[in-house]
């Protein structure tokens, strides 16, 4: 079975009670048991991941690099800081779908830029929690044989 690593990076670990006019109620295990969900009816399986190391999130996209044919990422706060993960994604060879809960582009000006944008191969943002089910359903298209 082909497998999608779905990685989060800071503060995510709070969703649900974190900001919740911005980011929604449902907590993180809620999006991973969605995905779980989700990515069964596709045919595919997932492993999701969060951190609020930005060296452990680069370590995991190089295991995704031996164990994944594709990436889910929320690099949260990082989108708008790291080189470090936008090289980590460039060494990985399948597709990379970008989601954003909150629709960055309505929220303060150093938000409007993503490092990770520049590898991603589709960009959801402002979808709450759904958008990591779209970019599921975009990746399972893009990896079908
Ligand atoms: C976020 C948006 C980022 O700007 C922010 O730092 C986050 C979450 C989002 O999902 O909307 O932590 O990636």
């Amino acid at each position: 079975m082909k497998t999608i690593h779905i990685l989060n990076g800071p503060n995510l670990n709070l969703l649900g009670r974190r900001q919740p006019d911005i980011y929604g109620h449902e907590t993180l295990a809620d999006v991973e048991t969605a995905c779980e969900k989700l990515a069964h009816s596709l045919g595919l399986s997932i492993v999701f991941r969060q951190s609020n190391h930005e060296g452990e999130l680069v370590d995991w996209i190089h295991t995704a690099r031996e164990e994944a044919v594709g990436i889910v990422m929320n690099p949260a706060a990082y989108t708008h800081t790291s080189v470090a993960i936008l090289d980590a994604l460039n060494a990985f060879e399948g597709p990379v779908m970008e989601v954003h809960i909150s629709n960055v582009h309505k929220r303060e000006s150093f938000r409007h830029h993503s490092y990770v944008s520049l590898r991603a191969d589709g960009v959801i943002a402002g979808c709450g929690t759904e958008g990591y089910l779209l970019a599921l359903r975009r990746l399972a298209t893009l990896v079908a044989d």
